[in-house]
């Protein structure tokens, strides 16, 4: 990799303005570094310079170290960051950070290395190293609680989140604010300065209890994740040992975590989330489509919530019904949920008033023929599908988009029933839909590269997470989850309990197991769908009867108050029943299957393997663009441990070969629901993984 970048001296007069130059953001990389301790040794040798301000050339001062360089063999140049940072600090000239756009990371430290930081008050500052799976390693967690409290930087640091420049002020971080030019008022405010004052100076005391306060506030987030504990151990050693000793144990924490699977993983969903809104064939400046107002076929759950994204977005959106009553019945949730929002102090009575005004109900369907794209969300049936999108194209003017919220229907055969089969996408939200962040953005065979490249930008104007996926039952997530449910089942029947794989996988890293995850959505609509399959289902494949057992007993999950777990009225906490297990032990008996321990590493396994093939096979089909696409399908989508890097990922940490190994003698036992996809098969022969693969297309 070749180091780029470099630092301009962009004012020369007694106070020497040095500006970062490394676009996009300005990292921290090799030649930088190496510029920038150029520049400051001359600027402290001319005895004219009295004072210097570091800034940022284009959009923001910097996005801190530069994340490609980790891992990568050799090690990067010197200078290293810290050692950069120290000469900052040490300088007696005053040095002054001008901070616009963005200062994160290793860019913060740098600021904090500075003796003021003067910013622009719409700037933005942070230290999201956790995010990344590491802590920060130049400095910042000696450096911040020194200058904030030690309370406010574990928060700042633990979160990893970016806060407003205003709240930065008054915590202290940031000396001064400006709405006109920062680097003039870095200027101005280095003349101010006699005398630096170094950060890492002195020493501070903190309470003990803030650290377990904090560790409690981000335990059920950072179940099974290490950096969150990492940054409060090195916060910690800030309170207690001195700043040359804190510094070495920042190092020591941040070169431990630097090269760990979790680290390694969260730099690959970094770079994947914004990989995947890029399309190979379809560049940038492709023509997309304006979209001013939009329409929604059917007032249920999901087209309520879809119509919400849409008005959250400030696109005004019609909802059409046939029914009456449950178009009030739909408007009144859409309501009742931005009241609970209001409620919670999410959002302002003025902003819900905007947003409920945004959404017009209608039963009248010519209400949308001036919409740029209609949604249908309506029965998943292909022929009522079939029938909403041949009336839509009747209605709407010539150039909307049509778009199908179906979850598992083929796209082509809808689109087939309109005119404009060009205009035709799947769009298939999750539900919530309105909460939950991803969008499945589905290609039909005719979708024109205009329509997927306005599907695209949509997604990201509704603040969703939009990945391009083919056509085929289920799409990429569903068609997974499919393969993962299954075998949950089959472990129940030979010998596990649904508590015992939920709490595996939910110690795994997953929101919740298969089973509650049921109970939550509904054990209804899958036995439809199953009855309705019956007839075809071949007969040679192993299939678990229990849960069309369980809704011949009218328990359909939480709705009903018992499904695989029992709840109590008004509770959502899932309750093993001894009924079930009752109903387990007999059909384990009915099938002849002699129940034996099954531990929790299995069950992680035999779920999570077989779902990892089913990946492998949309790659080889084209489905799925790449393996970290649909790493964030599942991150998004079904809350994969973000730590873990998705399934895909996973698949690469735990060696592609022993899956293989493992589906190889799943489809001895059972046939082709274990089959390996010839994919899996040709890594696990070449003794590469899904990130060679992917380097590779
Ligand atoms: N290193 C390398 N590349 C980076 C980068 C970084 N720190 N930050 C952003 N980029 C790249 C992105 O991959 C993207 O590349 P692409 O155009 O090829 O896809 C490009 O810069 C633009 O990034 P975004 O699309 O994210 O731009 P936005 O304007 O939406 O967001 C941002 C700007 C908020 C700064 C966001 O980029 C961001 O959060 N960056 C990461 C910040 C971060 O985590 N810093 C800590 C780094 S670790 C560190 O500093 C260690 C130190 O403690 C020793």
């Amino acid at each position: 990799m070749t180091a780029t970048g470099s630092v301009t001296v962009i004012r020369n007069g007694p106070v020497r303005v040095l500006a970062i130059d490394n676009p996009p953001v300005n990292g921290l990389g090799a030649a930088v570094r190496k510029a920038l301790t150029e520049e400051l040794a001359t600027a402290f040798a001319d005895a004219d310079v009295e004072a210097i301000v570091i800034a940022g050339e284009g959009r923001m001062f910097c996005a801190g170290a530069d994340i490609r360089e980790f891992g990568k063999e050799p090690p990067p140049d010197a200078p290293a960051l810290p050692d950069l940072i120290h000469t900052v600090e040490a300088s007696t000239k005053p040095v002054v950070a001008a901070i616009h756009g963005v200062a994160a990371g290793g860019g913060l430290e740098l600021a904090l290395g500075c003796h003021a930081r003067v910013a622009a008050s719409d700037a933005r500052v942070g230290l999201p190293e956790v995010t990344l799976g590491i802590i920060p390693g130049a400095g910042g967690t000696q450096r911040l609680p020194r200058l904030i409290g030690a309370e406010a930087a574990l928060e700042l640091i633990v979160s990893g989140k970016l806060i407003p420049a205003t709240q930065a002020h008054r915590l202290g971080l940031l000396d001064e604010l400006t709405d006109g030019d920062v680097i003039d008022a870095a200027i101005a405010h280095a003349k101010t300065i006699s005398t630096p004052r170094r950060t890492s100076d002195g020493d501070i005391e903190a309470e003990g209890s803030i650290f377990d306060a904090v560790r409690k506030k981000f335990a059920k987030k950072a179940r099974g994740f290490e950096a969150p504990d990492a940054a409060i151990e090195a916060v910690r050693a800030a309170t207690e040992l001195s700043t040359q000793e804190g510094f070495a144990k920042e190092r020591e924490i941040f070169l431990r975590l630097l090269n760990s699977d979790q680290a390694r993983a969260l730099r690959h969903v970094f770079f994947a989330e914004r990989e995947v809104a890029k399309v190979p064939d379809i560049p940038k400046e492709t023509r997309s489509a304006e979209i001013r107002r939009a329409g929604i076929v059917g007032c249920g759950t999901m087209g309520g919530g879809i119509a919400m994204s849409f008005a959250d977005a400030g696109i005004p959106v019609s909802i059409l019904e046939s029914d009456d009553a449950a178009l009030k019945r739909g408007m009144e949730t859409i309501r009742a949920s931005y009241a609970s929002s209001v409620a919670k102090g999410r959002l302002s009575t003025t902003e819900m008033d905007a947003r409920v005004n945004r959404i017009q109900g209608t039963l009248e369907a010519s209400e949308l023929s001036d919409a740029d794209i209609v949604v249908e969300a309506v029965f998943e049936s292909m022929e009522v599908k079939k029938d909403v999108v041949r009336r839509l194209d009747e209605i709407c003017k010539d150039d909307a988009i049509l778009a199908t919220n179906t979850s598992t229907l083929d796209v082509n055969e809808i689109a087939a029933a309109t005119q404009r089969p060009e205009k035709v996408v799947g769009t298939h939200f999750f539900s919530p839909a309105h909460i939950m962040k991803l969008m499945e953005n589905v290609r039909g065979e005719k979708t024109s590269k205009e329509t997927v490249a306005t599907i695209m930008k949509l997604s990201k104007r509704l603040g969703k997470v939009g990945v391009l996926v083919g056509v085929c039952d289920g799409f990429v997530g569903n068609r997974m989850l499919y393969a993962y449910r299954r075998q949950a089942d089959f472990l129940i029947e030979e010998g596990a309990l649904p508590q015992q794989v939920d709490q595996a996988l939910y110690e795994f890293g997953l929101p919740m197991g298969p089973f509650a995850m049921a109970d939550l959505a509904g054990l209804d609509i899958g036995w439809a769908i199953r009855k309705r399959q019956a007839p075809t289902r071949p007969q040679e494949l192993r299939y678990s009867p229990i849960a069309d057992r369980i809704c011949e007993m009218g328990r359909f999950g939480q709705k009903t108050g018992a499904g695989w777990y029992r709840y109590e009225e008004g509770s959502r906490t899932p309750i093993p029943d001894p009924e079930i297990e009752k109903l387990i032990d007999n059909v384990s008996a009915e099938l002849g299957f002699e129940r034996r321990t099954i531990d929790d590493a299995e069950i992680v396994r035999r779920c999570l393997y077989p779902l990892i093939n089913e990946g492998a096979k949309l790659l080889e089909e084209g489905i799925a663009l790449r393996p970290s696409d649909i790493d964030i399908v599942w991150i998004y989508g079904y809350g994969f441990p973000r730590y873990r890097g998705g399934p895909m990922f996973y698949a690469d940490t735990v060696g592609v070969d022993s899956i293989y190994e493992f589906m190889v003698k799943l489809h001895e036992e059972q046939g082709a629901w274990g089959k390996p996809a010839a994919l899996l098969e040709k890594l696990a022969t070449e003794g590469t993984g899904f990130e060679d693969y992917a380097d590779r297309a």
